[in-house]
Parts: structure tokens; C-alpha cells; sequence
């Protein structure tokens, strides 16, 4: 599966369907990628979108987050949820001044050692804000490859990860990386989906084992009980 044409059709794709003209997807910085990222974890974008203007007019730059209060983080926070994350989002900004001058750290193995900064969002930020070929692995795209592989096993089982990761890693193309990224959420987000997956509309739907074998809805496997 070093597949060329899985990039290519999915970055085609994306110049058709892809959404572009979100507000992070404007001035594409890592530090603004970054809070766009934290703040899409757990929050679906229409919620995010205002959110996501505020924080931004109040925190235009790394430094302004890493001088400001706890306290003041978590009111523009607040109504978003899951609480650490902006905890995270603040100790991580006084990192990034303090360690690096205020200049992100330009490596997925640096990134990830930032508060609140795992795998996969270290990839995202990596490939949309620096061009660095980097995959991610999040709920979308482990819907999108273990489909189209039919790769059996649930995704948390270290095993399947590693297949997964793999996987992800060798179906990432050196060039338009960001926008790879971007439409393999996209595509999970709005074709894939979870429940009834308009797959008359997905660009890989000719290669897709799952679709050819009628089994969408057994990918991803879930929890063993
Ligand atoms: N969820 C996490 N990151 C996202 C992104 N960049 N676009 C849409 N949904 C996301």
C-alpha cells in the first residue's frame, strides 16, 4: 500500500469538497493551528468557530496566553468544556516562551512534548502549520482506514494501533501533507461516517474493502468486553 493514488484522490477530493475558509484555516501559524486543534478534540466546529475568534482576539500570540492568568484562560474557555485542555493550553504556551523563545518547537518529537499534545495532534499541527510530513491518527481516520483495509481488531489494542500508525504513516505524500491531513478528517467528519456513510460520494469507494464486502457498519471494531 505505498499507494499514490490514495493521496492523490483524496487531495483531488478535497479541491472540490474540502472545507478551506474555516477561521484557522486562515494565517495557518502553528500557534493558531494549535488552539484550533485543542479546542476540535472534543467540540464540533460550529460550537468552536466563535470560541475559537474570541480566544484568538484576546490571545493574538503565544506570549499574550503564556502572560495571562489561569483564571483568565478558563473564562474564554468556559462553555467549551473538558477544562484541561485550557490548563494544558496555558502551561504549554509558558513552555514554548520559557524553552524556545516563543517559536514552536519544528518536530512532531518536540511538539509531543508540550502539555495536552499527543501523537496525533502533534502531526496535525506539524503537517497543516510547517508542511512536515507527519500522519494523525484520530476517531475520523481510524474510521477511514480500518474500512478501506478491513482491518479487523479495536483500534485502542496496541497492536492494531501500531498497524494503524503504520499504515497512516506510508499514505501520507511528501507534498500538500496539510491538506492530507485536513481531508482525512473531512472526509471521516462528512462521507465516512460513523452511521450511514454516503459512500457514493468517497473518491476511494472503488478500492474500499469494506464497501465491497457490504460492511461498513463492522469497521472500526469496537471494545472487547
Ligand atoms: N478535529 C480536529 N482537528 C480538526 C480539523 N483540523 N478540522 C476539522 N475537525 C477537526
Amino acid at each position: 500500500y505505498t499507494d499514490n493514488s490514495f493521496s492523490q484522490r483524496l487531495l483531488k477530493w478535497f479541491d472540490a469538497h474540502g472545507r478551506k475558509h474555516l477561521p484557522w484555516q486562515q494565517n495557518k501559524t502553528p500557534y493558531r493551528v494549535w488552539i484550533s486543534e485543542i479546542m476540535l478534540q472534543q467540540t464540533q466546529v460550529t460550537t468552536v468557530i466563535p470560541y475559537y475568534q474570541k480566544f484568538m482576539e484576546r490571545f493574538p500570540e503565544v506570549t499574550d496566553l503564556a502572560v495571562a492568568s489561569e483564571d483568565e484562560v478558563l473564562h474564554f474557555w468556559s462553555g467549551l468544556g473538558y477544562y484541561s485542555r485550557a490548563r494544558n493550553l496555558h502551561k504549554a504556551a509558558k513552555k514554548v516562551v520559557s524553552e524556545f523563545s516563543g517559536t514552536f518547537p519544528r518536530s512532531v518529537e518536540q511538539l509531543m512534548a508540550l502539555p495536552g499534545i499527543g501523537r496525533s495532534t502533534a502531526g496535525a499541527i506539524a503537517s497543516i502549520s510547517m508542511g512536515i510530513r507527519a500522519p494523525i491518527m484520530d476517531g475520523n481516520v481510524k474510521r477511514v482506514l480500518t474500512r478501506y483495509f478491513a482491518i479487523h481488531g479495536w483500534p485502542g489494542q496496541t497492536r492494531v494501533a501500531n498497524d494503524l500508525w503504520e499504515i497512516a504513516e506510508k499514505l501520507t505524500p511528501e507534498s500538500r501533507t496539510g491538506d492530507y491531513t485536513q481531508v482525512m478528517m473531512d472526509l471521516g467528519a462528512t462521507v465516512c461516517k460513523r452511521s450511514k456513510p454516503t459512500c457514493q460520494a468517497c473518491p476511494l469507494e472503488d478500492s474500499c474493502i469494506a464497501h465491497k464486502l457490504g460492511q461498513e457498519r463492522l469497521f472500526p471494531e469496537s471494545k472487547p468486553k
